[in-house]
């Protein structure tokens, strides 16, 4: 039997007296016979029992921690503690030796975060980011099947697009025109009708535009893809690449879209709850020991996993931004000008600080809120009758701040313009976009949210870069 085995079904079989190839990296090695060996399926270790003498001194020296190695041999009851069976070696081989001099990942100093982030091609081997990793990946399934089980099309949007969908100006310009000497017009700019696509073009912020193609055609649908943001924001929530998922129905309205948005949180969580429990388990156990080094008054309530549960459980609080300024204005850190950006007048915009204050300390939960002034909000965006406000949603989240935005869209075509000239957007290049208010326009609206925030929710960690395979930030693109 020559079949590799995970070492993971092996921990799951109730049974033992078999025989088993496995193949793995050595995550410790002691007393000349007991190898921990991991394989990346598991956070658990599987232990490789070696008879003495069974191999020669020059092979025992090379088991070091970090070494790959297939090893043939029986699952038999374990009489050692801290697991139910192990593998009796009969044969060994050495596919990968690992200098343990150089080697930066051994098991007596715990790293920091800090340091695994400066080897992130190596850090999927730890604990840590292997469970943050499986998460990620039973996240991003949970997604697909979600909104496959309610019939919605994964649009698969274009990364490369002319248009700046959310009108931030954010956006990475993709050219291959010669830097040092790029065709000019006659007014000396840049001349993109030379370039690649024959006009100016850059990484999209967002599929929404193009999303909102698919929903006027297949009723729901999705976009799950990598998006860029060029905003100079070095906090631990920002990247400059990041996965966003962004459903679009035809006739929802923000009630239906907000409903959507907290069944669609709740159900990847709860997946996540039933098919990585192990490894939240885990990461619920490291925050625990994070906090004990923490003063009193900074310790979390409640534990990682009871967090989880606790989402699951409770409904979402729904308010509009009018009763959320006035809860903010009236607020302690607000009186005592504690916060950084004090609130003073409806249509300021929220800062980090104060959804989550509105989360952590005013609500307690999950928070949406609606109806945002719309001189802060994007130009597609449903407006109120008052005149002042927009049909947005944003879902503010404890620890995270804004998880998720999104509207209910303008589906009148002459309000869209008039927004859309107010906002200065290049109208005439938008034909397309407009073509889904000419041609059978309907009620529509949809949400984006972030993947990444969603993984640094459920995994409990507190920076974002750790929650993204390799980060880019501003002035970082390593790996
Ligand atoms: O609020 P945003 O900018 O909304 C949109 O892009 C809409 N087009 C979505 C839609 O309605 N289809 O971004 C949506 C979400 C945010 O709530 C946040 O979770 C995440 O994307 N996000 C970021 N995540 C990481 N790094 C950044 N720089 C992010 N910017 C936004
Ligand atoms: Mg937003």
């Amino acid at each position: 039997m020559s079949q590799r085995v995970k070492v993971r079904q092996i921990l799951l079989d109730e049974n033992t007296n078999y025989d088993v190839v496995v193949k793995g990296w050595i995550r410790s090695f002691r007393n000349n016979q007991f190898i921990a060996l991991n394989d990346g399926s598991t956070n658990n270790n599987l232990q490789i029992v070696l008879e003495p003498g069974s191999v020669t001194p020059e092979v025992l020296k090379r088991l070091t921690t970090g070494a790959a190695i297939s090893v043939r041999g029986t699952v038999i009851p374990s009489l050692g503690k801290g697991q139910r069976v192990e593998v009796k070696a009969v044969e060994l081989e050495i596919l990968g030796d690992c200098d343990p001099e150089k080697y930066p990942l051994q098991l007596k100093n715990r790293p920091s975060l800090e340091y695994l982030r400066e080897i992130a091609h190596l850090r999927f081997r730890t604990n840590t980011f292997g469970a943050i990793f499986r998460i990620r990946h039973t996240l991003a399934f949970a997604v697909h099947k979600f909104f496959n089980e309610r019939g919605f099309v994964y649009l698969h949007t274009p990364i490369i697009t002319a248009s700046d969908a959310e009108g931030a100006g954010e956006m990475f310009r993709v050219s291959t025109l010669d830097p040092k000497n790029p065709p000019l017009t006659e007014n000396g700019e840049i001349d993109y009708k030379e370039d690649f696509f024959g006009k100016a073009t850059n990484l999209t912020v967002s599929g929404q535009l193009e999303g909102e193609l698919g929903a006027m055609a297949f009723g729901d649908v999705y976009t799950f893809g990598p998006t860029f943001r060029a905003e100079n924001s070095n906090t631990a929530r920002h990247l400059a690449e990041f996965w966003m998922i962004e459903p679009e129905m035809a006739f929802y309205d923000l009630e239906d879209n907000m409903n959507l948005a907290e069944a669609f949180i709740k159900s990847v969580i709860g997946y996540a709850l039933e098919n990585n429990r192990e490894d939240l388990e885990f990461l619920a156990q490291r925050l625990e020991e994070e906090d004990k080094q923490k003063p009193q008054q900074e310790r979390s309530e409640l534990g990682l996993i009871q967090k989880l549960e606790f989402v699951l459980n409770n409904e979402f609080m729904r308010l509009t931004y009018t009763e959320a300024i006035d809860i903010l204005k009236n607020s302690k850190p607000n009186k005592s000008k504690k916060f950084d950006y004090i609130i003073e007048e409806w249509g300021a915009d929220l800062q980090s600080e104060h959804e989550r204050y509105l989360v952590e300390k005013h609500f307690k939960k999950p928070v949406i809120l609606t109806d945002y002034p719309k001189a802060i909000k994007a130009f597609y965006m449903k407006q109120n009758d008052d005149g002042k406000t927009v049909r947005a949603m944003d879902i503010l989240f404890p620890g995270i701040g804004e998880i998720v935005g999104g509207s209910q869209r303008e589906e009148n075509y002459d309000k869209l313009v008039t927004r859309m000239e107010e906002m200065h957007l290049p109208v005439n290049e938008m034909s397309w976009y407009l073509d889904t208010r000419r041609y059978g326009a309907c009620p529509h609206a949809g949400f984006g949210l972030g993947f990444e925030r969603l993984v640094l929710f459920v995994t409990g960690m507190g920076n974002i870069r750790d929650v993204i395979p390799f980060p880019r930030t501003p002035k970082s693109a390593e790996f």
